[in-house]
């Protein structure tokens, strides 16, 4: 069974299907799912569908492009829901510089995402990282909020190969999904080479990211076979040992999710 880390739901472009979508991952081989919250709202979606499918578990937070949504109400509201049954994460969390250039905004972006690392590691919940075009920011603050202690994922991860080896010796994971599959994507082939994969999550960011050859259309979880081929091929190593494996890594994050 494949342990999906990094999943979106709630999103519109499951409205038309998602009770059918969701019916089939089980029997399709996909349980449990981790479903991620990127806003106030998205976090409310994810609860509810985490109350209707037992095999959904719930990661709350606001991404950084939602930080708009973010004040001291709604973080007591984030911060009393961490005691729920089935969240298991914070997340998506971190910076966002490629959508949001200006300087006020990544300031704030900083702020809310020191705020929410702070209230993972309180709650000790791992946290789900999300980065772009920010990898030094990101890094020094996880280093000054101590986050080696928290632990957690860099979701989708972009950066270089080295940088992917200093956040493992912090004890974090890579997420990888449908990217390793494009055609350019070098980097991230070097970083599944040169990491190991006790250290790699496997992720959809569904319905976005759908790997070759399903480039460009809705993805969902039944799609993540693509991604461990892709993976077991660089490391030359069985597809089964990677679909069993990841799952280890993602139970032991996650400790919140039964086995
Ligand atoms: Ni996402």
């Amino acid at each position: 069974m494949i342990f999906e880390t990094h999943a979106h739901y709630n999103d519109a472009k499951f409205d038309t299907d998602r009770e059918a979508v969701l019916a089939e991952l089980p029997e399709s081989g996909v349980s449990p799912v981790i479903n991620v919250g990127d806003s106030i709202r998205s976090t409310k979606e994810t609860l509810a569908l985490a109350g209707r499918y037992s095999f959904l578990y719930a990661a709350i937070g606001v991404h950084p492009s939602e930080i708009s949504g973010l004040n001291e109400e709604t973080f007591a509201w984030l911060s009393q829901q961490t005691g729920r049954e089935k969240v298991v994460a914070m997340g998506e969390i971190g910076l966002d510089y490629y959508w949001d250039k200006e300087s006020e905004i990544q300031k704030q972006q900083r702020y809310w995402f020191k705020r929410q690392l702070a209230l993972a590691k309180e709650k000790e919940l791992p946290v789900i990282i999300h980065s772009r075009d920010a990898a030094e920011d990101t890094m020094n603050i996880m280093k000054e909020a101590h986050a080696e202690g928290i632990s957690g994922v860099i979701h989708c991860y972009s950066y270089s190969p080295e940088m992917a080896k200093e956040y493992v010796n912090m004890g974090y994971y890579i997420g990888v999904g449908g990217v390793v599959t494009f055609k350019n994507a070098r980097k991230l082939v070097r970083t599944v080479e040169e990491i190991p994969l006790e250290h790699i999550l496997l992720e959809t960011d569904c319905p976005y990211m759908a790997p070759e050859p399903h480039r460009g259309s809705r993805n969902d979880s039944r799609n993540i076979p693509y991604v461990i081929a892709k993976i077991a091929e660089i490391k030359g190593i069985s597809p089964e040992t990677v679909e069993k494996t990841t799952r280890e890594n993602a139970f032991r994050l996650f400790s919140r999710v039964p086995r």
